[in-house]
């Protein structure tokens, strides 16, 4: 195994358009006075295993996981951290000795997002959009944290029965259901409404995942999208009276949490001072580009 001078970091994905994870992790790397490069690799499937091969070579101490391969990086993976299983994905994978542990820490991001915005899940009723990899890890956080009734609804209904399935077999909680509507969805029942779907990300800035009828005034909607930083959906919901959070901040502590794990310490560097600088940066002006949550 190759010795590097300083300490690398990737991220593996497909097609992977532009991202925002080089930037957060060079800054705090630079922050906590690490010497380490965190660099992006368009990953096709073909390639998977020979580019973890090459990391695992080059010496890497660590990369995170987008899409599609969360859930193909599962069988390259020596050891799981409970938290892969409870989800089923893995979004970060630390070296150690050569060999792959696996972790998702998406699900730590969502929790600390919620718990800064001082929102509290215990006995709530929760809408999930979306069923993919980031989906899960909201259903999980949310289960965690002791959500009492939640509703998913998926482009493809059949991704989400098998995520409501998942909830009532695999983490033993039963209130859960599927709606394949969302016409005649009891909106103003809802807490907490979460799109962990990709609709609305930049370039498609108009698009909304659902539209809001009625006022939502005891509702807190969150959008995982945070690039705008305000999407058209939770510009809707703030209209329609809601609570609204961005997707920046659960970006931000999942990718502290990634960084802590791989440097086997804490990283010291106040999540505000991470979004301030990533906030000058959000672009969004290629029509043709591909957008990244990763
Ligand atoms: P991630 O890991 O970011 O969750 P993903 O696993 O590709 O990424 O999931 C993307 C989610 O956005 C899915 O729920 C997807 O719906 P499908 O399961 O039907 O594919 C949803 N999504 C993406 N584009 C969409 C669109 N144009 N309309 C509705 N849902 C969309």
């Amino acid at each position: 195994m190759v010795k590097p001078d300083r300490k690398l970091f990737g991220l593996i994905g497909h097609p992977l358009g532009h991202t925002y994870s080089p930037a957060l992790h060079q800054f705090v790397l630079q922050r906590i006075e690490v010497e380490g490069c965190y660099h992006a690799f368009d990953t096709p499937a073909a390639e998977l295993s020979a580019v973890i091969e090459g990391m695992r070579a080059l010496g890497f101490a660590g990369f995170n996981v987008t899409v599609p391969h969360k859930q193909a990086v599962l069988k390259f993976l020596d050891e799981r951290d409970p938290m892969v299983e409870e989800v089923g994905a893995v979004n970060t994978v630390r070296f150690r000795d050569g060999r792959l542990l696996g972790y998702n820490t998406d699900v730590v991001g969502f929790a600390r997002a919620l718990e800064q915005a001082g929102v509290e899940a215990r006995g709530k009723v929760a809408l999930v959009l979306g069923a993919g990899g980031a989906a899960r890890a909201v259903v999980v956080a949310l289960i965690r944290a002791g959500v009492a009734r939640m509703v998913l609804h998926n482009r493809t209904v059949s991704r989400a029965e098998e995520l409501a399935e998942h909830a009532r077999t695999k983490l033993n909680f039963a209130a859960v259901e599927v709606s394949t509507t969302v016409a005649d969805l009891p909106f103003p029942e809802f807490d907490l409404v979460i799109n962990a779907t990709s609709v609305g990300m930049c370039p498609h800035t108009q698009a909304r995942p659902l539209e809001f009828r009625e006022a939502m005034l005891r509702t807190t909607v969150m959008d995982l999208v945070y690039n705008p930083i305000e999407t058209a959906f939770l510009h809707e919901a703030r209209a329609a009276g809601a609570r609204t959070l961005d997707g920046l901040d659960m970006f931000i502590f999942q990718g502290l949490e990634a960084l802590r794990l791989w440097l086997d310490r804490e990283v010291d560097v106040p999540p505000s001072d991470v979004r301030k600088f990533l906030i000058q940066r959000l672009r969004c002006h290629e029509p043709d580009s591909i957008s990244h949550r990763g």
